[in-house]
């Protein structure tokens, strides 16, 4: 998850700010669901600092400095930070479950929350953003899409990888989770009430392959997220949903095994969206 943050950093490196797109520069309430080990809501919380202490160390600074926010992150488990910014403040909570909180947020941050929701709790969690965002308030969203692609013929068509993303979306459908969040999202968050709805799609390599030097960052990053997250990404999916009978552990464990030496191939040219 370290290497999905850092990868997500990168890919935004060249605007002013990294961490999300949208235009508000003196938030005061900012929640991040599904916020995993809380790695996005510490760095918005750093980015605008708060909190008596912070304040009065700041001094004369704290005056001319006008963005100060709480930041809220909520996942259905415990973060495993043992220190965390004064306004930063996760909570163990279920995103489906009513939301209790008076505050309303100036910015509602997911990432990587694809396959976590059916279709209609998707609904429900859109509605539940839209309907606890200040007058004006963002949403923003970051998702994947799981099928590799090569712009060269690079990838094998009978490759692994190039079945991954039908192996795994086709196990997220019979899960009743689809993995097409990314292909969704836009659509259901102008169904709950957002306007002015912007998409932004990333040819995101995986490898270092790419010229350019912020690609070819993001392209080393990225095949470390991928090498190292495959047999997380899989075990569920592939032994509970599995085509054309759930696999077994050891069967996920070889599989993702022959996928992560594929990925090591050095003329693979390959990329997902994002
Ligand atoms: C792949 S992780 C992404 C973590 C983080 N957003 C990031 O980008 O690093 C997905 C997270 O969503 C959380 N999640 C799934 N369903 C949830 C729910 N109903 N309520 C709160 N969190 C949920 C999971 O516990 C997990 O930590």
């Amino acid at each position: 998850m370290d290497a999905g943050h850092m990868l997500y950093l990168v890919l935004d490196s060249d605007r002013p700010n990294p961490l999300f797109r949208s235009p508000i520069t003196e938030p005061k309430n900012i929640l991040d669901l599904g916020t995993g080990p809380g790695t996005w809501a510490i760095d918005v919380a750093d980015q605008f600092p708060t909190g008596k202490s912070t304040r009065k160390k700041m001094g004369r600074l704290s005056k001319l400095r006008a963005a100060l926010a709480n930041i809220y992150g909520v996942d259905l488990a415990p973060p495993p930070n043992t220190w965390l910014p004064p306004n930063c403040n996760l909570q163990v909570d279920d995103a489906l479950s009513a939301w209790t909180s008076r505050v309303k947020f100036d910015l509602i941050h997911m990432r990587l929350m694809l396959g976590a929701f059916t279709p209609t709790e998707w609904d429900d969690i859109y509605q539940k953003c839209f309907d606890n965002l200040e007058p004006g308030g963002y949403i923003e969203q970051l998702e994947p899409d799981v099928r590799v692609m090569s712009d060269d013929g690079s990838l094998d068509p009978n490759s692994l990888l190039a079945g991954w993303g039908g192996n795994f979306v086709g196990s997220s459908e019979r899960a009743g989770r689809s993995l097409d969040t990314q292909q969704t999202m836009k659509a259901k968050i102008e169904a709950a009430g957002c306007v002015d709805v912007q998409e932004h799609l990333y040819k995101c390599p995986i490898g270092v392959w790419p010229k350019d030097k912020l690609l070819k960052d993001a392209g080393r990053i990225n095949h470390v997220h991928w090498s190292s997250g495959l047999e997380g990404f899989a075990m569920f999916l592939l032994t509970r949903f599995g085509a054309p009978k759930p696999w077994t552990a050891d069967e996920v464990r070889a599989y993702t095994t022959k996928v992560r030496e594929e990925l090591k191939a050095p003329n693979l040219h390959i990329w997902h969206y994002t």
